[in-house]
């Protein structure tokens, strides 16, 4: 049975199948740079929208975790922005989805840089799992109580695979209901 959707950075030094010690269709893989979840949106990353109503509807995940990870490229991308002069056609946009995150760290760390890298990375798998909330099946999968999600962060330096620091499981149902 397919219990996992990993969403996972497409850097071959993250690999969830070894980290995790999954077996072969144990996991349904998402893996893209900077692991980013965008916000449910019918015209836009349609792919990713693909992978998560399939791993639900279809495989019925358990579990979706969203995996950060130390030095990535994608984030480092996010953190130059807009001040970088060169341009991309696509990376940009893409990495974007993690502005949310960069503002509050901005916020609380004004002036920012190396040190608060890995607190980006974390910021950016909550608000990877925010987004994930934004579609309809995730929220019916939690609602039932069938699905739950989980951030964690990997740093492969150190070899270290951890929770993220304030909370174990990501509990979004209760999430939602204090912000109502
Ligand atoms: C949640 O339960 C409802 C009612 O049984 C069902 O229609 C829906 O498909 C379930 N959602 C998920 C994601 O399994
Ligand atoms: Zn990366």
């Amino acid at each position: 049975m397919v219990q996992f959707l990993i969403f996972a950075c497409s850097d071959s030094r993250v690999s969830p199948t070894n980290i995790l010690n999954l077996r072969p269709g144990e996991s349904f893989m998402a893996r893209n740079i900077a692991n980013l979840v965008p916000e449910f949106n019918k015209l836009k990353h349609a792919g990713v929208g693909a992978i998560i109503e399939y791993a639900i509807l279809a495989l019925k995940v358990e579990v979706i975790v969203v995996i950060g990870h130390s030095r990535c490229g994608g984030i480092t991308r996010l953190i130059s922005l807009p001040d970088d002069e060169t341009s991309y056609d696509f990376i940009d946009d893409w990495v974007s989805i993690g502005e949310p995150a960069k503002a509050k760290v901005i916020a609380e760390h004004p002036g920012a840089s190396g040190e608060e890298l890995q607190t980006l990375v974390e910021k950016s798998v909550r608000n990877s799992l925010r987004n994930l909330l934004s579609y309809p099946y995730v929220e019916s999968g939690i609602a039932n109580n069938t699905l739950k999600l989980l951030g964690r962060y990997y740093d492969f330096v150190r070899g270290e695979f951890q929770k993220l620091d304030d909370d174990d499981d990501i509990k979004p149902t209760t999430n939602i209901q204090e912000s109502d």
